[in-house]
């Protein structure tokens, strides 16, 4: 059986990272979404939550799991034994940094390997933050996420 995880913030999950985790869940016999913490980011949503808003966008992907991890990714694919670790690309401007992590956990774990799926170009200029900047002025954001958490997300952005 192979396992891939697809890690990230996911602060709040897209529509986007959606149509990743849906891609890999085809390529692969079980995904686990993991939840974790990127060093960088001050997130807006706790792990609790944003691990239940994965979890209602998921419901119908029988061979996906959604769980969370504080210490290093690498460590954890290793002690899951996944083969692979998923990731999107959007642009040229992510390649850089996402090859730098995935060299990375190469290094820290060399039994694993990325694997990167192009974003759907519609989703090209996707991505949490902008998600939650538009809600946070008050923009629409119905065509951002998944239709199941539209209003969840919202409601906590822009209360
Ligand atoms: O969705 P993001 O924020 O772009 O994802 C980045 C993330 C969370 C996958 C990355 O920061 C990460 O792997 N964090 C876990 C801690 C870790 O292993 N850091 C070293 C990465 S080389």
């Amino acid at each position: 059986m192979k396992t891939a995880v697809c890690p990230g913030s996911f602060d709040p999950v897209t529509k986007g990272h959606l149509d990743i985790i849906t891609r890999a869940s085809r390529l692969f016999d079980r995904v686990i979404v993991l939840v974790v913490t990127n060093a960088a980011k001050t997130p807006s949503f706790t792990k609790e939550e944003r691990m239940s808003l994965i979890r209602r966008v998921t419901g119908d992907l029988l061979n996906v799991e959604v769980e969370t991890y504080s210490g290093l990714l690498a460590d954890y694919v290793r002690d899951v034994g996944a083969v692979a670790i998923v990731k999107g690309l959007r642009a040229v401007s992510d390649f850089e940094y996402e090859f730098q992590m995935a060299l990375a956990n190469k290094k820290l774990n060399p039994e694993a390997d990325t694997l990167f799926l192009t974003t759907a170009a519609e989703n090209m200029y996707l991505s949490s933050s902008i998600v939650k900047q538009i809600a946070q002025f008050g923009g629409d954001i119905s065509d951002f996420l998944p239709e199941q958490i539209v209003r969840e997300v919202k409601n906590r952005l822009c209360p």
